[in-house]
Parts: structure tokens; sequence; C-alpha cells
């Protein structure tokens, strides 16, 4: 019996047809004496109908020893059903059996599916992924994952890029994370690095002449694994040569254009907005702000430095967070965003209410009448009562505590409208961070990205480094970073400046980035680039909270694989071979 169809589209016009389908078992019943089974593959679901008035007992039978996820082909004719099921794509039919194969039979599975979704743990969705992936939800996931993939691939072929595979194997690439090292045998000692993104082999292809490269890349970072965070994770990686900032904006945002149309039916406005780092962390606290909703952050460092309250004049920075309509809150509700702002490190979390015009309970007592003032008049509540948020640190640390406290209460008090898309260019990157822990310049980004003109002079000085803005940008939607990118250093001297500026010996260079830096001896061209994260992508469109929905077989969040029990240890063959004892731990 070979089947005929897929479980998902057979319709009224096909009543009549002889048909075969083949799929699992989605769902058993046995109502008076008429068996029905409903069949499901990744295409939907079918009823099939087993009369015992018309078939012979040994059909009756096996159709009733079916259980889920049993593995089936039946055969029968199309007919209308009598009340059709709304539900079902296929609800208006229903297959007459005449025959039916059991294909493979199934233990009883870990779980069921419920409103197209495993009614289980993540845990055991993971354990069982194969099983998991079953689902409706999970199996339009993985396709719409596939139609993103698709329509990138046609779009950037279309537009003359070429898809270039990079190595795996290869050495450490700087993102910042720890690498994944590989072993090699030949090389007793030695290892490979995975790469944490094909940076360097892009920029090669570069000067290579390749002129317009994509690569629907696999990274590696061994960091700790988050909604957001894989240890194995999926880039559509971008580079092209004599490029400007605003012709990759361009591209990207066609792009974008085009894969939300294809793969979910919704259309993006473009150009997307475009907004300064600075600006992002002086209005959001955070360089990735979700712009569906408002409450920005203000600053009056400027009135309270001689504040009487002394968490204010103690402090090198202090904002506030103003937030209309919420002036009724409780101590207890308070208390709660008091807590969420010590989780994220601050010493405490300040607030007064602003009720009809003037600032009342929590500490504001404690202003002058000039603090006061000031406060109404920026908070910009004017009609509005509110509460107002204080926080009072070390500039970083005050904007991470509003901004993340800014980003709780938009969840809390449902701001934001689940259904838009809100995309935004953060520009004007500073090229470096200055590490006070350690007390050494950092590259915000990575270290081969091109001053903007203006600060080419001071960056080739060493001088006022904290000033120097790249020409570096990340993509941004919905508070979530989707991509980031830059305009590449493309000479020698200067990329060895810049590693000489994040203290780095000639040595560590050129041991390091050796084969770059004498690449870039032998003519390269000016590039630049951008790498948007597809996972993050995906469970964008898909609405999933987690990258993990998105992935066929991800890892789990201590990063194991309990499907395939990975890691795992390996035979002292295996570890002879290469040379590799295992430490005691
Ligand atoms: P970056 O490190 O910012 O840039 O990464 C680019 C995008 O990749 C996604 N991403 C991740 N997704 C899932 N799990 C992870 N662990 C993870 N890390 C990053 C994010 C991020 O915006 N080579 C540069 C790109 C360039 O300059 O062209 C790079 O890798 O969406
Ligand atoms: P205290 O003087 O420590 O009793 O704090 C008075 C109020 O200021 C309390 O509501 C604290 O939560 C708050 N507070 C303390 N430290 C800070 C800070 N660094 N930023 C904002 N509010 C703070």
């Amino acid at each position: 019996m070979k089947r005929t169809n897929n479980c998902g589209e057979l319709r009224k016009e096909d009543s009549g047809k002889k048909v075969a389908i083949s799929g699992w078992v989605h769902k058993y019943r046995n109502l008076g004496g008429l068996i029905f089974l409903d069949v499901r593959d990744r295409h939907g679901i079918t009823q099939v109908v087993f009369d015992p008035k018309v078939l012979p007992d040994e059909i009756i039978s096996k159709a009733g020893s079916c259980r889920n996820e049993f593995v089936v082909t039946v055969s029968g004719t199309v007919q209308i059903k009598p009340e059709p099921n709304k539900n079902l794509a296929t609800g208006e039919i229903e297959i007459n059996a005449d025959g039916i194969v059991i294909e493979n039979a199934s233990v009883t599975p870990p779980f069921n599916f419920l409103n197209g979704k495993s009614d289980a743990k993540e845990e055991s969705r993971l354990q069982y992924r194969f099983i998991d992936l079953r689902s409706e939800k999970m199996t339009n996931n993985l396709l719409i994952r596939h139609k993103v993939t698709m329509a990138v691939r046609n779009y950037l072929s279309d537009k003359g890029f070429i898809e270039i595979e990079t190595p795996t194997f290869s050495k450490s690439t700087p993102e910042g994370a720890r690498d994944y090292l590989v072993p090699s045998r030949l090389y007793p000692g030695m290892f490979y690095a995975l790469p944490q993104s094909p940076q360097i082999y892009k920029q090669l292809l570069m000067v290579a002449g390749q002129d317009k490269y994509f690569q629907i890349a696999r990274c590696y970072r061994d960091e700790d694994s988050r909604k957001d965070r894989q240890p194995e994770f999926t880039q559509i990686d971008i580079e092209q040569s004599f490029v400007s900032q605003d012709e990759i904006f361009e591209l990207t945002e066609g792009m974008f254009r085009d894969l939300f149309e294809k793969a979910a039916g919704i259309k993006l406005k473009t150009p997307f907005e475009r907004m300064p780092y600075q600006k992002a962390m002086d209005d959001y606290g955070v360089d990735k702000p979700d712009l569906r909703y408002g409450l920005k952050l203000k600053n009056v460092t400027d009135i309270t430095r001689n504040s009487g309250f002394k968490v204010f004049s103690d402090a090198p920075c202090v904002k506030f967070l103003p937030v209309p309509g919420i002036s009724e809150y409780s101590r207890k509700q308070i208390s709660a965003i008091e807590d969420h702002a010590k989780h994220l490190g601050a010493k405490g979390l300040a607030f007064a209410k602003y009720i009809d015009g003037k600032l009342d309970g929590g500490i504001s007592k404690f202003l002058s009448e000039k603090e006061t003032s000031e406060i109404i008049s920026r908070s910009e509540l004017k009609e509005n009562n509110g509460l107002i948020f204080f926080g009072a640190d070390k500039e970083d640390m005050a904007n991470k505590v509003l901004g993340g406290v800014r980003i709780k209460l938009a969840e809390e008090l449902n701001l934001y409208d689940p259904e838009e898309f809100r995309f935004c260019w953060i520009t004007d990157f500073p090229l470096f961070s200055y590490n006070e822990e350690e007390q050494r310049w950092e590259a915000m980004h990575h270290m081969f990205t091109m001053p903007k003109p203006e600060f080419l002079q001071d960056m080739i000085d060493g001088k006022n480094l904290e000033k120097i803005l790249g020409q570096l940008y990340d993509l941004v939607a919905n508070g979530v970073e989707l991509a980031s990118g830059s305009i590449r250093i493309h000479n020698s001297e200067l990329q060895e400046k810049v590693f000489s500026i994040l203290g780095m010996p000639k040595e560590e260079y050129e041991t390091k980035f050796g084969a770059m830096l004498n690449a870039f001896r032998f003519g390269a061209p000016p590039h630049g680039g951008i790498a948007p994260g597809l996972d993050r992508l995906v469970a964008m469109i898909c609405k999933e909270d987690s990258i993990r929905d998105v992935i066929a077989f991800p890892k789990a969040k201590n990063q194991n694989c309990m499907m395939m029990n990975a890691p795992s240890e390996v035979s002292q063959d295996q570890l002879d071979e290469l040379f590799l004892e295992i430490k005691k731990h």
C-alpha cells in the first residue's frame, strides 16, 4: 500500500476518490463499534473511520489495536463528514477505510500533544525531541525557519552575493566568548578552535576578491546558554567590498522586508529608524531598546550633586524613570519592583509618587523644592499621576537597573502590542570601552572595526580612546539584538594599532591574527558586513520566547544534549591517540 496524499491536503472536492495516507496515530476512539483514527503527518491531520458492519474482522482488529504514535498506512474512500470539524483544515472530509497496514508500533509516548503542542516540561521535550518535533507548533517553527533561509538565499543571490562555506576547524576568532577546542591527532598538544563566527574568513574572502559573500554559518561559543543564546547557533553572515554603512543598511532592510513577507506574510516598513548608541543609553538605559513603548529615563545628576538626600549626593549619576498611571501601586507592588532592581545589581530603588502636581511619599520628603520641581518638569508626567523610580549609582549601573525596571513594568502593564515589529538601527557605538577590573581597553564589538573618519587621527595617535566612535551598528527589534556589523579596517598598520591599543604584544597578535595582517599587505579592498542571528530572527517571527523552540536539536540550559547524551566520556584509546590525559576534577 503506497500513500497517494499527505494528511493535510484532502478537501470536499476530493470526495469519492480512492486514497491512501500514511502517518502517526494522533488520536484513537472507539464509538459504539466504529473505530476512528486521526492520522497525522507534517502536513496535517485526517480522520479515518473503520466501520465493523462492512469491514472484515481482521481489519477491524488491526485498527482497534492502534495506539498513539503507531505508524500506519490506511486506504479508503474520501467522504464528506456529516458535521465538519472546524479546527482541522481537512475537517470537512474523512476517509472511509477499507484497509490498514501497521508500519510500526510505538511504546506509550512520554507526552501527548495538546492544542498542537507537547504537554510536557522542556526537559522531557528535549530528551524525546524526535517526538516533540512531530507537534504542529514545532513543525511550523521548522517550516518558518526553512522559509526564512530560502528567502535569504534567494534575496542575496539575486543581489549578486554568493554562498561560500568556511571551515569549522579553525583558529580562535575574536567574538569575546570562550572557544571550543578540537584536539589534533597529527599534531599532539595542538588544537583547532571552532569559529565563534566566520569573521576572519569573510574578511579574507574580500581580500580574495570575492566581492559579495554570504553564508548560513554555524558559530560556536562556549558561554552559558540562555533563552536567546546557544553554544552553537546560526548566523546569516554577510560581507561586501567597496561598501558603505548606508548600503549595508539598505541591503539588510530589503532582506528583512523580503523574508518577513515570504516567511510570515508580514509587511515591514523601511527604512528602519536609526538611533545613536548614546541616545539609546540615555533614554532607555540599554543598547537594544524596545521602542514599542515610551517610558524614557531622565537624568538629574546636574541638580542632585548637593542633594540633602545622601543616596543622591553620594552617587556619580542619578537617573529616574517616570511611569504614568500607577500612582496607586501598593507598597507590596513597589517592593517587588525594588527586588527586581536589586537582582539587577541596584543597592536600592528609591521612589516617589506623583499625584496632582506634587511629589508624595517615598523619598519625596528628602528632596528640596528645586529638586522636586526639576524632577516633576523633566518627568513630563503633567496631568498623569504616576510613580517615579530613582537609580543612583555609576552611570552604567543606573542604566542597567532602570533599563531593566522599564522592561519589567512594560510587561507588567501590557504597554506594547505583541503583534508589532519595531526595528531600529543603533549606530555610532564607541569602539573601545575601559575594563576597570582588568585596567585595560577592550573592543566594544570586535577588533576589526573602522572608526568614523573624524576619529581616525585620534586612533592613530592613541588619544581620547573613550570618545572614538566606530562605523559599527546593531539592528534591534522589540528589544532584541538581531544583527551586528561594521565597516572593517583594511589596512595592516591601522589594524596593528588597534591590537596594541588593546594591550596585545606584537608576538601575540602575529600568532593569533597573522594570517589576516599578512593578507592585508597584499591588496585588501575596503569592506564591511553584518551578521543577523538566524535563531533570534526566527524566534521573533514565530513569537517564541526562547530560541530553543526554533532549533531542531538545541542544547538544554546546562549545555548538554539530553537526547544524544552529549557531552560524554570517550575511550582510553581515543585519548591515547590524541595524547590527552584527563586531570582529576
Ligand atoms: P555578534 O557576535 O554580534 O557579531 O553576532 C551577530 C548576531 O548573532 C546572534 N548571536 C547569537 N545567537 C544565538 N546564540 C548566541 N550565543 C549568539 N551570539 C550572537 C545575535 C547577534 O546580533 N562577526 C560578527 C558580525 C559582523 O561584524 O559581521 C559577529 O559575530 O543576533
Ligand atoms: P536608605 O537611605 O538606604 O534607607 O535608602 C533610602 C531609599 O533610597 C530606599 O528606598 C532605598 O531603596 C533607596 N536607595 C538606596 N540606595 C539607592 C540607590 N543606589 N539608588 C536608588 N535608590 C536607592
